[in-house]
């Protein structure tokens, strides 16, 4: 048949802010939220997260596109890897603890310095923002979140922020297939 079209997605928000949660819910071993659609395509099986040391490569499957996900580390001591992925990067998920209000400044400085960066400036690649643990109790709402990071002010690149919970793995699925339906 057709091969499929591959897409390398990078997975980047500071530590904690649950991207390996986020990326793990879309294992087959968890009985979904998520559609049947998405196959897991990679030995790795579910297992308790821990925080990402340097990064994680997962594969994933949809019927027509084969996703190649980075799911690099948040932590400040490897944030400087993440410029490495830049270049072959065809899409980006950015992931906000809604619920961090101290470090929303960090995590803003974080996306302008990646936005800025001569790598990804230039290029008209999907942004998809997960603003995640709406459960906790103080969270912002993802609106809230949104003018915090001054997402109004990206221009060249589509972008889009979805409210989730990614232990219950709630408003995920709504961030997949817009980013899945830029692919298309
Ligand atoms: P690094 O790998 O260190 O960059 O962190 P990460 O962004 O991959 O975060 P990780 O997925 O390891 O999650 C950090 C913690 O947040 C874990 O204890 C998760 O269980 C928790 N967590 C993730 N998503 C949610 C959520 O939606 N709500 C709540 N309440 N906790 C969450
Ligand atoms: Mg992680």
């Amino acid at each position: 048949g057709l091969r499929k079209k591959e897409v390398n997605v990078l997975c980047l928000g500071l530590d904690n802010s649950g991207k390996t949660t986020i990326i793990n819910q879309l294992k087959p071993s968890n009985v979904s939220p998520l559609s049947e659609e998405w196959k897991h395509v990679s030995q790795t099986q579910a297992q308790e997260i821990v925080p990402t040391i340097g990064f994680n490569i997962e594969k994933f499957k949809s019927s027509s596109l084969s996703f190649t996900v980075f799911d690099m580390s948040g932590q400040s001591r490897y944030r400087n890897l993440w410029e490495h992925y830049y270049k072959e990067s065809h899409a980006i998920i950015f992931v906000i603890d809604s619920g961090d209000k101290l470090r929303m400044v960090v995590a803003k400085e974080e996306l302008d310095t990646l936005l800025n960066h001569e790598d990804i400036r230039c290029k008209k690649i999907p942004v998809l923002f997960f603003a995640n643990k709406i459960d906790l109790r103080d969270a912002m709402s993802s609106v809230k979140v949104s003018q915090m990071l001054c997402l109004e002010n990206i221009k060249d690149k589509p972008w889009h922020i979805c409210a989730s919970n990614a232990i219950k793995g709630e408003g995920l699925q709504e961030g997949l297939d817009w980013l899945q339906g830029k692919f298309l």
